[in-house]
């Protein structure tokens, strides 16, 4: 799906429909943490307006979803909790790191955006056909059906602004990116490995 060269383990969707509570908490952290990257993003680069707003219109989206996560916590009486350690974002930052040492850090640190954005998609995606099947809690599944396209856009804003940070280079980009995916496709199977199955990343 988008870029990605490693599909989710097939495994990792009985996790999640068994524990749709962790599923919630860790996604709820996830959205928070893209509203603030996308916003820490944007105070690094104030001059640059059109990275500013699309980045800023991108955070508030994220900040709905997060509220919206949160209305659904409250409704099963969960708190969030603090956050795990986000090996999978870490990591990927690293690779992003070593691996893309021919474009500049603006430019690395936007696909990593366009890599989360992308797997989140694809695990939206896996949720809302696995739970749709099974007849499952409708109205978590029509609000992940809707984040799965803001997830896609997302991916594609990301994208388009790696593009213009490289100075229009759309191939060097797409090699990039290719790159970063094939490193971010291994650090998902390793992840796999663990034991905490039922997160929207790793
Ligand atoms: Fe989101
Ligand atoms: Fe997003």
């Amino acid at each position: 799906m988008l870029c990605l060269t490693e599909p989710t383990d097939p495994a990792w969707i009985e996790g999640a429909l068994a524990d749709l509570d962790a599923v919630l908490v860790d996604h709820g952290h996830c959205e928070m943490k893209a509203a603030s990257n996308a916003l820490a993003l944007a105070a690094r680069h104030p001059d640059d307006v059109v990275l500013v707003r699309a980045l800023t219109d991108l955070a508030r989206e994220e900040i709905d979803h997060f509220q919206r996560v949160l209305d659904f916590a409250e409704k099963r009486g969960l708190s969030l909790g603090t956050p795990a350690v986000d090996a999978y974002a870490a990591e990927l930052r690293r690779a992003a790191h070593d691996e893309l040492r021919a474009v500049p850090p603006l430019v690395q640190r936007l696909l990593v955006g366009a890599l989360i954005e992308a797997r989140s998609c694809e695990r939206f995606k896996i949720l809302v056909t696995a739970m749709a099947e099974r007849n499952v809690e409708p109205e978590l599944v029509a609000f992940y059906d809707e984040l799965f396209e803001c997830e896609a856009r997302h991916f594609r804003t990301y994208f388009d602004l790696a593009v213009r940070a490289a100075g229009g280079d759309e191939p060097v980009v797409r090699r990039a990116l290719g790159a970063l995916s094939r490193r971010e496709g291994a650090i998902v199977r390793a992840l796999a490995g663990g034991d905490e199955r039922a997160t929207v990343h790793g």
